[in-house]
């Protein structure tokens, strides 16, 4: 596998964990005997809109977006559906952040709705992921030399962009943040008591 695939495919496992990870404590919501501490719902949030915003998917667009249009300008359609994808998970992001919110302000009421946004969220983000590892890669696969794997691959690895390397430690940083401070079984911590019966 070469050096731009592996790391977009390694940037999306690490995306889909933390999705993983808050689909399931909003679906652990229903079982918290009292109101949970939200740090982790925060902290999840802000990973999930800052990583693809400042990193992942300024280099999809960038750098293979747009060399996949110029080696293949049948995939035109595609590229403009998931820069369009790209657009809309933004606003999708701002009504997580308002769902989650409301649930802290209102607590319990909220829950269900809280959880119903993060479900849909995470099928429109796998969708998108999805699409990208099998229909846009596969076509780069086709349509690109070895050139441009190599410019790719660079991009990728942050050598053009000399603050990258800095965001992307500071996103592992989080990454450690939240899987420390989410309750067990989804992190480290300690948790969530059930429901006295
Ligand atoms: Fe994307
Ligand atoms: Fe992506």
């Amino acid at each position: 596998m070469n050096q731009a695939i592996r790391i977009l495919k390694d940037e999306h496992r690490s995306i889909s964990a933390v999705i993983s990870g808050l689909k399931e404590l909003a679906r652990m919501l229903h079982e918290a005997p009292e109101k949970p501490d939200f740090r982790v719902f925060r902290a999840m949030l802000r990973y999930i809109d800052e990583y693809p915003e400042r990193l992942h998917h300024p280099k999809e667009d960038e750098y293979l977006f747009s060399r996949l249009l110029a080696r293949h300008p049948p995939s035109k359609a595609l590229v403009e559906q998931l820069q369009a994808e790209h657009e809309e998970g933004r606003g999708r992001v701002r009504e997580l952040e308002r769902s989650l919110l409301f649930l802290e302000d209102r607590w319990p009421v909220g829950a269900r709705e809280f959880r119903a946004a993060v479900d849909d969220y995470a099928q429109f983000h796998w969708n998108h992921m999805r699409t990208e590892e099998d229909k846009v890669l596969p076509l780069a696969q086709q349509h690109f030399s070895e050139a441009d794997w190599r410019g790719v691959g660079e991009a990728f690895a942050g050598n053009l962009d000399p603050i990258s390397d800095l965001r992307e430690k500071d996103f592992q940083v989080l990454f450690s943040r939240i899987a420390s401070i989410a309750p067990a079984p989804v992190g480290l911590g300690d948790p969530w008591k059930k429901q006295p019966v």
